[in-house]
């Protein structure tokens, strides 16, 4: 998505890794800010000192992206793994949003989420589907609250061939081979974001549902 975007933004990147260790799979120009999410408050607050200490004057799009799981089945996630997936995923969300709102007001901007079709449940996955359901009642909420003032956007990506599902310790098996590559989604939510779409359930079903809509004479 990143280096999509790139064409025609000037970016600002965060990660958990040192600048050095990630410097090779950064688009040329970018901005980098390391910024460990599963500490929410601190970490929003650190990304907004770097990100102004930059001078960038504006924020016209800003991408909530980051997303951790554990494949495991509700009576068994550690409070750990529970505390973990809902600070990362939706806690700093909402830290980081309260962080950058002035300036994408100011900037006539938009916040983008990431969540994912298992926002209406994933079986074996209750905590992530859990986050991915309150950042979805985030988007729905600052939809509302901001209106006409900052443009918002939850993008519910399906299934992708990343190194999320080992990092969850789920293997999905034969299962993966129907998975979107991580460049067709890429591809999608990016023209998902120019577009402004609304509705934006991005998975095997919904494409096919446009594909065959398409064809209607
Ligand atoms: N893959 C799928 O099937 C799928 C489906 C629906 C939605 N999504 C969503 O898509 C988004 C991207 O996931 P992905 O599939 O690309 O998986 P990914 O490759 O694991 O990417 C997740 C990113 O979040 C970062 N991250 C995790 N914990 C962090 C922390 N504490 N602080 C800062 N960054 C942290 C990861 O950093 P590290 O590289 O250091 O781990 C990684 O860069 C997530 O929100 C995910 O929930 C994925």
């Amino acid at each position: 998505m990143a280096k999509r975007m790139a064409v025609d933004h000037q970016l600002v990147l965060t990660g958990r890794r040192q600048a050095h260790e990630c410097a090779g799979d950064l688009p040329p120009a970018a901005h980098y800010i390391k910024a460990d999410l599963s500490d929410p408050v601190l970490s929003a607050r650190h990304l907004a000192a770097k990100f102004f200490s930059l001078e960038l004057g504006r924020l016209d799009l800003l991408i909530i992206n980051a997303g951790i799981g554990f494949h495991t089945s509700a009576g068994r996630e550690d409070v750990v793994m529970v505390r973990q997936t809902l600070d990362v995923n939706l806690v700093s969300s909402i830290m980081i949003v309260r962080q950058f709102a002035p300036i994408l007001e100011a900037s006539r901007g938009k916040v983008v989420f990431i969540g994912s079709v298992a926002h209406r449940g994933a079986a074996n996955m209750p905590t992530y589907a859990a986050s991915k359901a309150g950042l979805s009642g985030l988007a729905r909420s600052l939809k509302s609250e901001w209106k006409g003032r900052i443009g918002v956007q939850i993008i519910h990506p399906g299934p992708t061939r990343t190194t999320m599902h080992a990092k969850a310790g789920y293997d999905p098996g034969i299962m993966r081979k129907l998975f979107f590559s991580p460049e067709a989604m890429a591809d999608e939510i990016v023209q998902c974001i120019r577009d402004d779409r609304a509705r934006t359930q991005i998975s095997i079903r919904a494409r096919l549902g446009r594909l065959i809509l398409r064809r209607r004479p």
